[in-house]
């Protein structure tokens, strides 16, 4: 009988993290499942029994936004016998807020998660990584990591600059063997623009500058198109990490794709009408 492979993925519990998790084990990984809230873990529990995967999953407890937590779980893998074969930096959440209805510490906030916790969960599984000399490194971008919506700057903001550090790293880590992997979804069926969603305080504060077009704005981003299934991204995940050498960039749903083409094809100006019309805020 063959080991079975092993991958780390953070915010194991729900969306994406959690259905990775049962796509990998169904194929015969071995996951660590981590997630900062314990108590949450019954979904991926029941989930896990049901696909008769239960035994190939480990939870531990990881904020990415908690040092000593990822130096401790680091440590705790690094002194096992099995190599690391793929860590999935998946967790972050989104803070829905025009820019002057965005605290300086939300700002931060969504940065400390959604950047510098990926970049920290990174960084300390480098050491293993490297004396491996493969594994590979996937980074849960977004197509708001190449694309700036209205509404959304601290998302993109964040996600921007984790584009930017990956793109990096990838030529850092690859003569070393290490594949590092940006994986930018459109718009997928979890809970990260509902139960999840962190809304900026002043949002739906009556006095905030943007209150009058937030009405607008809101009907058309919550009257958008039904969204993708994100069994797919799971799907794709297990793919890349199947793939001894993948792109830097996996870019995926239709309207992420579309989103992208258009903006390469359409003359700026046009685009960005396009743009402010779908989001209710044009003249
Ligand atoms: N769904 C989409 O349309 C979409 C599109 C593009 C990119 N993405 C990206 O996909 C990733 C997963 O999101 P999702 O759509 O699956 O949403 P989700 O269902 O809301 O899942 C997000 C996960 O991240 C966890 N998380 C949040 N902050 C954390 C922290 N500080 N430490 C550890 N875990 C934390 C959440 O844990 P709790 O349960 O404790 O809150 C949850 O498990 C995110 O990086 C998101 O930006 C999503």
């Amino acid at each position: 009988m063959t080991t079975p492979r092993t991958a780390l993925i953070t915010g194991a519990s729900s969306g994406f993290g959690l259905l990775t998790t049962i796509t990998l084990a169904r194929r015969g990984w071995r996951v660590l499942a981590t997630m900062r809230d314990l108590t949450r873990r019954s979904h991926l529990e029941d989930a896990a029994r049901q696909a008769g995967v239960l035994d190939s999953i480990e939870i531990h407890p990881l904020d990415v936004t908690n040092r000593d937590q990822i130096a401790a779980l680091a440590a705790l893998i690094e002194q096992r016998p099995s190599p690391m074969h793929a860590l999935i930096n998946n967790a972050g959440f989104a803070l829905p807020g025009f820019a002057d209805d965005v605290s300086d510490t939300e700002l931060r906030e969504q940065f400390d998660t959604n950047f510098f916790g990926a970049a920290a969960v990174t960084r300390a599984f480098l050491p293993q990584f490297r004396s491996q000399g493969f594994g590979h490194i996937l980074m849960i971008s977004s197509v708001s990591g190449r694309l700036g919506f209205p509404g959304v700057g601290s998302y993109a903001a964040a996600k921007f600059a984790l584009e930017g550090w990956t793109e990096s790293l990838r030529y850092e880590l690859k003569a070393l063997g290490i594949q590092v992997v940006l994986v930018e979804p459109g718009a997928f069926e979890t809970d990260i623009w509902t139960r999840n969603a962190k809304l900026s305080a002043r949002l739906l504060d009556p006095a905030s500058p943007n209150a009058g077009r937030l009405p607008r704005w809101r009907a058309r981003i919550e009257s958008g198109r039904k969204k993708a299934d994100p069994q797919a991204v799971a799907d794709a995940i297990a793919r890349i990490v199947d793939n001894p050498r993948p792109r830097l960039r996996y870019v995926l749903g239709t309207d992420a794709r579309v989103g992208l083409l258009l903006r390469t094809l359409l003359p700026a100006s046009l685009f960005e009408r396009m743009i402010l019309k779908s989001s209710g805020l044009e003249r």
